[in-house]
Formats: C-alpha cells, sequence, structure tokens
C-alpha cells in the first residue's frame, strides 16, 4: 500500500518536473553567436559592478520596449553602455524572455571582458 502511494508521488513529481522542463525549453532563446572582446576587468570591480546595474535595467526594461532599450551607469574610466534588440516581429513577452535569458548568459561566455556582443534569433544584446 504504501510503495503504490509512493509510486503514485513519483508520478506526481516526474509530470511537475517535465512541466517545468518544457517551460525552460520555450523561453530559451536560440542561440547564434557571441564576440567577447580582448579588454578585461577585474572580478568585483566598480566595471563589474556598473555592469551588473546595466544587465538589470536592460533585463527589466525589455517589456515595456519596443523591442531596443539602451542603459549606462558609472562614470569614466568605469562607464558601461549597454543595449539590446529585438526581432521586431516578436511580442514584448517573447523580446523579455530573450533579454534576460541574454543578460545572464553573456556574463557566462565573457565573465571578465568589457565589450561582448550576444547574438538569438531573437534579439541580440551589447555592451
Ligand atoms: C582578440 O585577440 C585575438 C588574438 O590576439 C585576435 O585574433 C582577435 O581579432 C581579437 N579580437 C578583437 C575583438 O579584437
Ligand atoms: C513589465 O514588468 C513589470 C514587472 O514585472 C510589470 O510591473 C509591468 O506591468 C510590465 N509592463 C508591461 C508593459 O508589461
Ligand atoms: C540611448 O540612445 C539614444 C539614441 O541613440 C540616446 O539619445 C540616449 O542618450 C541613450 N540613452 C542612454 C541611457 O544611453
Ligand atoms: C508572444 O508570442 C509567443 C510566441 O509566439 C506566444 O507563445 C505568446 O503567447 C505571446 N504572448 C502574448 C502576450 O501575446
Amino acid at each position: 500500500m504504501s510503495s503504490v502511494k509512493f509510486f503514485m508521488i513519483f508520478v506526481f513529481l516526474l509530470s511537475l518536473s517535465s512541466s517545468l522542463f518544457t517551460f525552460t525549453i520555450e523561453a530559451k532563446p536560440n542561440y547564434l553567436n557571441n564576440v567577447c572582446s580582448n579588454n578585461t576587468f577585474t572580478r568585483n570591480s566598480a566595471y563589474q559592478s556598473n555592469l551588473n546595474l546595466v544587465l538589470s535595467s536592460l533585463a527589466s526594461n525589455a517589456n515595456g520596449s519596443d523591442g531596443f532599450f539602451n542603459a549606462t551607469a558609472g562614470q569614466n574610466p568605469n562607464r558601461v553602455y549597454g543595449l539590446f534588440q529585438c526581432r521586431s516581429d516578436l511580442n514584448t513577452t517573447t523580446c523579455q524572455d530573450c533579454v534576460v535569458y541574454a543578460s545572464t548568459e553573456v556574463t557566462q561566455r565573457c565573465p571578465t571582458q568589457k565589450g561582448n556582443i550576444i547574438w538569438y534569433d531573437e534579439c541580440l544584446l551589447h555592451y
């Protein structure tokens, strides 16, 4: 009896995790390419905190935009300028999904480089 219960719970968790998995796949944009610049910055520097501000500003402004948004943070020499652009036929939900995803992935692909660009089918992000 208890093994039947256990089995039911297992099946329930399995279906829950597969639906979460499907959601992740749908939200994931189609990666095309990226280029990291050869200039690097130091981790935990002023540059990095400005970059974090710019990336979160891009991600949080993607839903109200017309598919384009730019942001800056800080003062020279640690000033960071960033922008994103979405494909014009996409709605703001899809646009934001892509920008949110890109803003995380770009820092994984180019962890300490200044000046990066990443392209997806749906959007590009540049700083
Ligand atoms: C970075 O350096 C490599 C080799 O030094 C060079 O081939 C490449 O073109 C440089 N990239 C940029 C974006 O300047
Ligand atoms: C954008 O997202 C914010 C926070 O998630 C929300 O409050 C706002 O209504 C959204 N704007 C649009 C145009 O969807
Ligand atoms: C964004 O771009 C526009 C037009 O290119 C420019 O006028 C504006 O100053 C930029 N905004 C920021 C925050 O850099
Ligand atoms: C936006 O487009 C996606 C993909 O075509 C679609 O699944 C989604 O329902 C659309 N969302 C809105 C709010 O129109």
